[in-house]
């Protein structure tokens, strides 16, 4: 067992979120809507050591099986994380994370004229995804492409 597991307990059930890009946590969690008022154990992990990340944060939703559709939006500043499904202390399900090939919401276009940004009108920004390592999309109303950083930049 690696140092970074004696850190947090197992749990028994729900899902763990691994081997998030370090200081994303709360991101993640953000992206995924939990607040924290759900009222579920949620345990967060930054900056701890990986043998393949160098470091990396983890975040284990107690209670609660994470569907992969729910989490792949987490790839957007977590392309390498992993969702282990946990059942009675067994990890029954692993699988990467794989960005959608439309992102609804989320982030703003960085074009500032663009309609998406106009505060008169309600229109939710939607983004193609052309290019997933490195992630580069493309926002469905002005074709301004966006890249890593301009997606980082937002979190
Ligand atoms: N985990 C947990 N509670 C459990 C089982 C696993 O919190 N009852 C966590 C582990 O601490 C780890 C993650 O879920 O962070 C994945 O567990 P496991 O597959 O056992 O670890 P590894 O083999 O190291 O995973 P990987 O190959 O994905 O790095
Ligand atoms: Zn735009």
């Amino acid at each position: 067992m690696s140092e970074s597991e004696l850190r947090v307990e197992k749990i028994k059930d729900g899902t763990v979120i691994d081997h998030i890009t370090q200081g994303n946590a709360l991101n993640v969690l953000r992206i995924l809507g939990i607040t924290g008022k759900e009222g579920n154990v949620v345990s967060i992990v930054m900056n701890v050591p990986s043998k393949k990340l160098g470091k990396k944060d983890i975040v284990k939703i107690e209670g609660r099986e994470l569907s992969p559709r729910e989490v792949n939006m987490i790839a957007l500043i977590a392309p390498k994380a992993t969702i282990n499904i946990v059942r009675n202390y067994q990890v029954v399900e692993k699988s990467k994370v794989k960005l959608p090939k439309v992102i609804k919401g989320i982030i703003r276009c960085i074009n500032p004229n663009c309609i998406s940004n106009n505060p008169r009108e309600p229109i939710e920004p939607v983004f193609t995804v052309i290019s997933e390592h490195p992630t580069k999309l493309r926002c469905q109303y002005c074709g301004m492409v966006m890249l890593h950083e301009d997606i980082e930049k937002q979190f």
